[in-house]
């Protein structure tokens, strides 16, 4: 008998339930702007995984430290608010939506005010492990997961069954971000945003601390001439193809 269950997903594609094992963690990690959280939301609600968005970890605290007036050089003070307040997940949701001491933050954490400092938040040494301890943590909770964030293939699960890395031009990734802003009625100039991605991109690879890299093992797709479909869908054939690769599956 066959074990994969066709399902149609609501966006009319198809997943496939019942064939994965219990245990099955998918990391997408990439570049600012190349499409890993909408993706990620995706591939999970089409494969019946959860889904996690590691940056709402990290713009959670910027959050905090916004509202509590403390500098993001502050760095021991940047950790103790993170220690002394409770983000969680709505699990019970679809995409799960971030609680900060059972607070739905989820649009906020999307204003400007947050975007600004977090990559200097996202940078403290000590606020990362915390983080990565958090996310095994939860993976711990939900093992059927799709993970995304710039270390997740590379440092938070280096062993997770599938690996993706999603990239795209810095100037495909601004008109990206520039059509967010636009949908939540935000003024935006695509040039400066294209300037801004190339320097992050340039600190994230040359950080000390989990720089951005391509994790080993990884499948590369660069999402540039790709709609969010075709990107799902190719990550879907993927995970497919390594499912049925395991010893025991059936096709
Ligand atoms: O993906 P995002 O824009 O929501 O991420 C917010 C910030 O956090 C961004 O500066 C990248 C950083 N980040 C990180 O360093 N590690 C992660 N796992 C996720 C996000």
């Amino acid at each position: 008998m066959n074990r994969r269950t066709m399902i149609e997903s609501p966006k009319g594609g198809v997943s496939i339930k019942g064939l994965r094992p219990t245990n099955m963690i998918v990391t997408i990690d990439g570049p600012a702007g190349s499409g890993k959280t909408t993706v990620a939301h995706s591939l999970a609600r089409h494969l019946g995984l959860d889904s996690l968005d590691t940056g709402a970890m990290y713009r959670s605290v910027a959050l905090l430290t916004i509202e509590a007036g403390v500098s993001p050089e502050d760095h021991e003070s940047v950790v103790a608010l993170a220690c002394d307040h409770r983000i969680d997940f709505d699990w019970d949701v679809t995409p799960p939506r971030i609680l900060l001491d059972g607070r739905d933050v989820d649009d906020r954490l999307r204003q400007s005010d947050v975007s600004e400092i977090v990559s200097r938040i996202a940078g403290i040494p000590m606020l990362r492990d915390a983080m990565v301890e958090a996310q095994r943590a939860i993976a711990a909770r939900h093992p059927r997961l799709v993970t995304e964030g710039r270390d997740q293939g590379s440092v938070v699960f280096p062993d997770a069954e599938v690996r993706f890395y999603l990239d795209a031009d810095s100037g495909v990734r601004a008109k990206r971000r520039a059509g967010e802003m636009r949908d939540r009625g935000e003024d935006c100039d695509v040039e400066k945003i294209r300037r801004a991605i190339e320097a992050r991109d340039r600190s994230d690879r040359g950080r000390k601390d989990a720089p951005l890299t391509i994790p080993v093992g990884a499948i590369r797709i660069d999402t540039g001439e790709m709609s969010i479909e075709e990107v799902v869908n190719l990550l879907i054939r993927h995970v497919e193809a390594w499912c049925d690769s395991k010893p025991g599956s059936e096709s």
